[in-house]
């Protein structure tokens, strides 16, 4: 989200060392502010609904990445830190059973109280008592724990566009979310680049911040393979589609069939077609579909048919991390589209969560999920990198997924 907003980065960071020259105590602020900048051109009733059970009101975003800080920072950190309202708890706790009961996610959009100058008002309080905390001299632990508070603010913040998008698209009027926003570039070429086969490092070290999920860093063995230097366009979607990608159960996942004909699948989410040409809900508001931007918003099973039309496959996580480590030459890895891989979101080797209720965060989806890799035009800045593990439902398809293809090396 580029246009939007801009000021989660440090001048000159990079993708690796993003922490850059800024404190603790000035990235909490940054990240904060960020996300009251995204919402500043929504009104308090945009803020409230749930359009789908996957997605939450801005507002929840807004109080549960607060409540986040509050309860793993504040609460065990601050001695007699008192918390903003005891109902708290119950309304913005997401999902960490070793925390307490919650309300059911299906039902945030019921959620009319507190209402949003409240929840503005609670994160103020959080901000003031946590830029107390950032002042002291935190262990390398807390540090760390503030750190996975910032990047789970910037995760909420991309699915906050996500989800706006998403409400907004319910809407007849077709509101756009940030006007000024632009579809992605498309890359250079277009062609598939050969990588080496043997065996390969992958995953996070533990130098900067990254997920638990990224770790550790381990062996693979990969056979030779080529992959694809830009991401599918839009274009190239547009010719699946016309060729009767859509009609063919020969080219798909028999579970993705089974969810193509139950959802009457025709076209990405939110594509329409008007008569005469396709047309798209965006951040943007409704566009018309640019034939050279890559693919967003396909379910992994139509991501698998494409590629098996393609006469490709899908790359698998580590084939797409050895590539991007290695390779100079293909598109980059935060600002076009996740893209997803064949690969199950499973714990790598040696990986064990934490056994507190942080350990929740990633390890207990490992089940029934595919990974994505890279990054989409609304991850903020930095955010992602090249060990990122983003992971999904095989037929969710409200985020920016898009496909990068790979094949055998021939
Ligand atoms: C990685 C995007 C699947 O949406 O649950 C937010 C991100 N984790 N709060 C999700 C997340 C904790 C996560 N995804
Ligand atoms: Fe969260």
């Amino acid at each position: 989200m580029q246009a939007l907003v801009d000021t989660s980065m440090a001048p000159g960071a990079s993708m690796h060392g993003r922490d850059g020259l800024l404190s603790l105590a000035e990235r909490y602020d940054a990240v904060r502010a960020r996300t009251e900048a995204l919402v500043a051109s929504l009104g308090p009733e945009d803020m409230v609904v749930q359009s789908m059970p996957d997605a939450s009101p801005a507002k929840w975003h807004l109080a549960h990445t607060t409540w986040f800080f509050e309860t793993f920072l504040l609460g065990p950190n601050v001695p007699g830190y008192q918390v903003f309202d005891t109902d708290f708890a119950y309304l913005f706790n997401s999902y960490y059973e070793a925390v307490g009961p919650r309300h059911p996610r299906p039902l945030r959009g019921l959620l009319t109280r507190p209402a949003v100058p409240r929840v503005l008002a609670y994160r103020h309080h959080v901000d003031r008592h946590m830029r107390t905390l950032l002042a002291a001299d935190l262990s390398a632990e807390l540090q760390a724990l503030v750190r996975l508070g910032f990047a789970h603010e910037e995760q909420h913040q991309e699915l906050l566009v996500m989800d706006v998008q998403h409400l907004f698209a319910q809407s007849p009027l077709k509101p756009p979310f940030d006007p000024s926003w632009k579809a992605p570039e498309p890359g250079p070429s277009g062609r598939f680049r050969p990588v080496g086969g043997g065996p390969v490092r992958i995953g996070a070290s533990d130098e900067t911040f990254a997920f638990d999920n990224e770790g550790p860093v381990h062996t693979v063995w990969l056979e030779p393979f080529e992959i694809a230097d830009r991401l599918v366009t839009n274009g190239q979607w547009l010719a699946f589609m016309a060729l009767g990608g859509y009609r063919r159960p020969d080219l798909w996942l028999s579970d993705g069939w089974a969810q193509r004909q139950a959802e009457g699948w025709e076209a990405p989410l939110y594509w329409q077609h008007d008569g005469e040409a396709w047309s798209h809900m965006t951040p943007g508001g409704w566009r018309p579909v640019d034939p050279d931007a890559p693919v967003t918003h396909i379910s992994y099973y139509e991501a698998e048919a494409f590629a098996r039309w393609a006469g490709a496959r899908l790359p698998t996580e580590a084939e797409w991390e050895h590539a991007m480590r290695t390779r100079n030459d293909l598109e980059q890895v935060d600002d076009v589209a996740w893209q997803w891989t064949s690969s199950a979101y499973t714990p790598y080797p040696g990986f064990r969560a934490a056994d507190d209720a942080v350990g929740e965060y990633n390890g207990k989806f490992m089940s029934g999920q595919m990974v994505l890799r890279g990054g989409a035009s609304v991850t903020p800045p930095g955010h992602s990198r090249v060990s990122y593990r983003n992971f999904y439902r095989h037929g969710q398809r409200w985020m920016f997924g898009g496909v990068r293809l790979a094949r055998d090396a021939g």
